[in-house]
């Protein structure tokens, strides 16, 4: 008895405390000690529960609360607002989370020591633009950036992308009630599939949409690799769809000929030189293709899905909006925008920033540290993840007044250095940004001009991992106006 009692007394109370303090007894003691050793310090913070570290209070504040902003709020409450930096344990590392803009920028900035490693990146492909490094990274990044991002690309691109968004509307409201984000899901993947590798709607884009669902679940999964589980099905879709587009790239080498008609991101591919006149191998074409699609897919169709949501919700932005489009329809009788004309619509383009900001597609952007870094008496050790929480720089009242609420003129001014950087930053920012705006613009157009739609549940509860959106994925009623 008298055990028993002192077993409960003692040992489970240092039991406890054992585990609650695990992670920054085997990660942190001896770092903190080295660290006073030079003079700087280790961020403050709490490691967690060995193996699963802070993930069960990540995951209550994104899960079970949805309120994702309080899991770093609780931080800034607890240890102060300081310089930005929480040191923490998620996703099976130690790691340490950026928060301010000031580390932000300088995280960014320091490419050097702060790696860009995308989780299982053997889905992605490993020859990838997500992937490489220094000067082949550099070339693919210019070729990219010229064949999708800069004025004459959008131009042809807009007129590339219109039959398909105007079609998908029509058969919107011809069904009457859709679930956007299946929508907006299914036009993002035709277009880019045309855009990247020529294909034309049907079976094989199909087919192609199903493989990169797949694929982009098993990116965010645990990478166990055996049936059953979802990196398994993964590794399976991707060699499906590396499959489909293999058998393109075959057609395409026995006629190049046809290559200066289509002049998409795959034809570009193969012609791709470095400085030793070196093309491309096939599996560098291929693996580009599939990360090109991974990176623009998703983060494209829950930006469209956010914008029906907002407009839903905020009929005068949407009355704004409309002024403003009708104004161009009048002039276009019936023919397509161009690009151009999308960036003289001013109030068009700020309901594309707002939509952007809120709906913020990449809560967090890893980087792993190269070596001990230090910022402002702080160190961020080697070998530890760095977590820009760029989510939180776009949610703080000290950045955006009245951060939640959906308004397309605070865009008026500009975003304060530094507190806006949906696409990431440095030589990493993201390639197809001018893209992503233009294709939401030219969204807005058409739904502002030619329909009304309502959500059906406007009070639906939203989850956030592993990206924001309503649980029913924004379903509309939607109609001709
Ligand atoms: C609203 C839509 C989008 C958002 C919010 C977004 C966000 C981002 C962010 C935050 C990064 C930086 C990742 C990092 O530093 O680790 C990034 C990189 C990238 N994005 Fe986007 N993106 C969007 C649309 C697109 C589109 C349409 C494409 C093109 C098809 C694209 C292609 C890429 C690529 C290839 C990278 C990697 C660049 C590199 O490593 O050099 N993105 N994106």
């Amino acid at each position: 008895m008298d055990i028993t009692l002192g077993w409960y007394l003692g040992a489970v109370p240092l039991l406890g405390w054992l585990l609650w303090w695990w992670n920054d007894l085997w990660f942190a003691y001896w770092l903190k000690r080295r660290c006073s050793a030079s003079g700087t310090e280790l961020p403050p913070g709490h490691m967690g529960l060995p193996i699963f570290g802070e993930m069960l209070s990540f995951l209550w504040y994104f899960k079970v609360l949805r309120r994702p902003d309080d899991y770093i709020k609780v931080k800034i409450n607890k240890y102060g607002k300081g310089v930005g930096l929480y040191r923490t344990h998620l996703f099976g590392s130690p790691a340490i989370i950026a928060c301010s803009p000031s580390t932000n920028k300088f995280v960014f900035q320091s490419e050097d020591v702060f790696n860009l490693e995308w989780p299982a990146i053997e889905i992605v492909g490993s020859t990838s633009i997500v992937a490489v490094q220094g000067e082949s990274h550099a070339r693919l990044r210019s070729f990219v950036s010229r064949a999708i991002n800069q004025p004459d690309a959008l131009r042809r691109i807009a007129h590339m992308v219109q039959p398909r968004l105007i079609e998908a509307l029509r058969s919107w409201a011809h069904k009457g009630r859709v679930v956007a984000y299946s929508e907006t899901k299914k036009v993002t993947f035709g277009n880019i599939g045309k855009l990247f590798a020529g294909l034309e709607q049907g079976p094989v884009v199909d087919t192609l949409d199903e493989l990169f669902t797949g694929l982009l679940k098993g990116i965010r999964s645990y990478p166990i690799d055996i049936p059953g589980t979802a990196y398994h099905h993964a590794l399976q879709c991707r060699k499906r769809a590396m499959g489909i587009f293999r058998e393109e790239l075959e057609r395409r080498k026995k006629k190049p000929e046809e290559a200066t008609k289509r002049n998409d991101m795959m034809d570009g591919l193969m012609q791709l030189k470095d400085e030793q006149g070196r093309h491309l191998s096939e599996i560098e074409v291929l693996d580009n293709i599939v990360s090109l699609v991974v990176a623009g897919y998703e983060s494209t169709s829950l930006s469209m899905m956010w914008a029906l949501y907002y407009l839903a919700k905020y009929p005068n932005v949407l009355k704004k909006l409309r002024e403003e489009n009708m104004l161009l329809s009048k002039t276009k009788n019936g023919e397509f925008i161009t690009s151009d004309e999308v960036s003289e619509l001013k109030y068009t383009k700020q309901v594309v920033e707002e939509t952007i900001r809120l709906a913020n597609v990449a809560a967090v952007v890893f980087r792993t540290a190269t070596k001990d870094v230090v910022y402002k008496g702080y160190t961020i050790p080697k070998n530890w993840k760095v977590m820009l929480w760029v989510r939180y720089l776009h949610t703080d009242p000290e950045n955006f007044e009245d951060p939640m609420c959906f308004n397309p003129e605070r865009w008026n001014e500009p975003a304060k250095p530094g507190t806006y950087l949906v696409f990431g930053g440095g030589t990493r920012i993201c390639i197809g940004n001018m893209l992503a705006r233009l294709q939401l613009a030219i969204l807005l157009h058409h739904l502002a001009v030619g329909y009304k739609w309502e959500l059906v549940n406007p009070n639906a509860e939203m989850s956030y991992l592993s990206h924001p959106k309503p649980v029913d994925g924004a379903e509309i009623v939607f109609s001709k106006l």
